[in-house]
Parts: C-alpha cells; sequence; structure tokens
C-alpha cells in the first residue's frame, strides 16, 4: 500500500540498482521538484551526488542563501552555488521582449550550467525533477515546465556531449506525492508548500527591460507581500501569489513636493490547474497593510495596485 515511507524505499532501491557506484550532478533550483530529487538521491547514494544552483540575479530574496541552508549546512548534499547575476544581466541588457528574455534566460542557464558540469570529472548521470504531469503533458501547456526540460535536453546537448545517462527518479509520482515523500525525506514543510515560481523567476516580472535596480526593488515587494500571506494565514489559501515590477512613473507627494516613482502590482490567483484561475479575493485590510509597508520601506515605489483579472482573458503572469 502507498505510504512515503514505502515509496522511498522503493525509489533509493532502484536508484542505487541502476547508479551503482556511478556519480550523479543535479540542477538544483529550490522548487519542489528539485529538491525532493536531492534529498531523495542523497538518501540512495549520498556522495555520489552532486548539485549545481545557478543564483540567476533573478531570485526571490534570500533565496539562494536558504538553498543552502537547507541543502549544504543542514542536509550535508554537495551543492556548488553559481553567481551568474551579473553574467544574465548582462545578456539581457535592453531586451523588452518576453519570449525573447525567456530564451535569454533559458540559455544562459544551459551555458552556465554546462561550463560548471564541465568542471566535474567522473560524472555519468543527470537527474531531473520530472514528474508524471511533466511526461504526458509533454507540451507543458499548465506549468511551462516541459517546455524547460525539454530545451535542457535539447538546446544544451549536455547529456550527449558529456555522455550522460538521465535519471528521472519522479517520472511516475503525482505532485502530491512528490510533497508527501518531500516531508518524509525531512525537507521543510514551507519548502514543500510553495507557490510554484517560473524558471525565468523574476525576470517576466519586471516588465519590459531588466535592470538591477528593478530587481532589487521587486524582490524587496514581493518578499513583503509574501511575508503578510504567510502571517494571515493567505499563503495556504492561494494558489500563487507575487508582486510585478511596472517601469512607469507615477506621481506621489511627500513633505517637499511631488515625486515620480515606480508602480508594483500585486497578483494572487486561486486554481487548480493554473489554466484557469480566479483572482483572490484577500481582504482589504490586508491589502491596506501591504501597500502601505511597500511604500513606506521601499524607496522609489510610489504606488501599489491589485489585479483584479481572471484567467482567462489575462494570464497569471504579466509577461
Ligand atoms: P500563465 O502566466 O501562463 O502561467 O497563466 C501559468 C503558470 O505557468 C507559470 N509560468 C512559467 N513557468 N516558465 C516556467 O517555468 C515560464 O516561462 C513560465 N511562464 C508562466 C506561471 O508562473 C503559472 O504558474
Amino acid at each position: 500500500d502507498w505510504t512515503a515511507g514505502n515509496i522511498i524505499d522503493d525509489l533509493v532501491a532502484r536508484v542505487r540498482q541502476e547508479v551503482g557506484d556511478e556519480n550523479v550532478l543535479l540542477g538544483l533550483s529550490g522548487g519542489v521538484d528539485s529538491s525532493v530529487v536531492a534529498a531523495l538521491l542523497h538518501r540512495a547514494i549520498g556522495d555520489q551526488l552532486t548539485c549545481v544552483f545557478v543564483d540567476n540575479g533573478l531570485l526571490r530574496l534570500a533565496e539562494g542563501d536558504e538553498v543552502m541552508q537547507t541543502f549544504a549546512r543542514h542536509m550535508g548534499i554537495r551543492v556548488i552555488r553559481v553567481d551568474a547575476e551579473d553574467r544574465f544581466l548582462d545578456a539581457l541588457a535592453g531586451e523588452a521582449d518576453p519570449e525573447v528574455k525567456r530564451k535569454i534566460i533559458g540559455r544562459t542557464f544551459i551555458e552556465v550550467f554546462d561550463e560548471e558540469a564541465g568542471k566535474l570529472d567522473d560524472i555519468q548521470w543527470l537527474a531531473q525533477g520530472t514528474i508524471y504531469p511533466d511526461v504526458i503533458e509533454s507540451a507543458g501547456a499548465s506549468t511551462g515546465k516541459a517546455h524547460v526540460i525539454k530545451s535542457h535536453h535539447n538546446v544544451g546537448g549536455l547529456p550527449a556531449r558529456m555522455n550522460l545517462k538521465l535519471l528521472e527518479p519522479l517520472r511516475e509520482l503525482f505532485k502530491d506525492e512528490v510533497r508527501r515523500i518531500g516531508l518524509e525525506l525531512g525537507l521543510p514543510a514551507e519548502m514543500i508548500h510553495r507557490h510554484p515560481f517560473p524558471g525565468p523567476g523574476l525576470g517576466v516580472r519586471i516588465l519590459g527591460e531588466i535592470h538591477k535596480a528593478y530587481a532589487d526593488c521587486l524582490r524587496q515587494a514581493d518578499a513583503i507581500f509574501i511575508e503578510a500571506l504567510r502571517e494571515s494565514g493567505w499563503y495556504e489559501k492561494t494558489s500563487q501569489a507575487f508582486a510585478v515590477f511596472l517601469p512607469v512613473k507615477s506621481v506621489g507627494v511627500t513633505g517637499d513636493g511631488r515625486r515620480y516613482e515606480w508602480v508594483v502590482a500585486l497578483r494572487a490567483v486561486e486554481t487548480i490547474d493554473f489554466m484557469t484561475a480566479r483572482w483572490a479575493h484577500l481582504p482589504y485590510d490586508f491589502l491596506d497593510h501591504v501597500s502601505r509597508r511597500i511604500i513606506n520601506e521601499i524607496e522609489g515605489v510610489s504606488r501599489v495596485v491589485y489585479d483584479i483579472s481572471g484567467k482567462p482573458p489575462a494570464t497569471i503572469e504579466w509577461e
């Protein structure tokens, strides 16, 4: 019968059988699936696992530190952290088209990951956090992830070039099963129940051209929003929530006059499948609290708006 413990025992046995004494490389993103793969493989093969975590400069506040804290310090997993912020921002400089930005971010990720992989020798396997819905929805309509995974295979060519075999231990599991084994493996509940975060990260939440100052500003606004959602119990009641940086200047009055500053939009949705979504009816008092905090605490933001658009026709992301 299905218990997380049984499944883990079974997966561990299968991984050991498959991998033997060879070594495995995993791209760790901090998302649920790759996190569970990391914990599972560590249980199965210990030091034969090496993870690469790429900080693309478009992650949430303190995300890189949290990943290192959980996996490297706490669990003792070998994680190579690559600080590639400048490289991503340089590659994105001047680009405003959302789909081109996505391609640049995807391509740069593959370049950076490939370079790191190339520095390691004696690797025979590339592990991925593919889960069953990714396998059946190979078009990737619901999460966009299958698409990302596919491009890792095709564009990167890493498995072929390094002659790597593919290891996908979660490919028969549904998301809720992945979460249950993640908890059983000792991953923090906040990590296991996180809202999805897109591969291009804040890159598609800064509308148009990306600048480091915009990303820093957005990271702060997003952190305030998420913290307030967690404090109020609304995080669990929403499926995805985030802030968006709008590169328009709006007037605000401060003591000594009119100042033209940036606008932040808040988006929170409730959805089962991410194909359709309802905007979350967050309480006015809650929105008031978040808006005040963002405007008071973040320099350069003078206005906060709440997105009340359903999907369809509005997508969940703004780009
Ligand atoms: P939309 O905006 O299409 O989003 O309503 C549906 C879900 O997909 C996520 N999303 C992405 N995920 N790469 C990803 O990995 C992407 O380029 C991407 N675009 C959207 C979005 O966050 C939501 O969960």
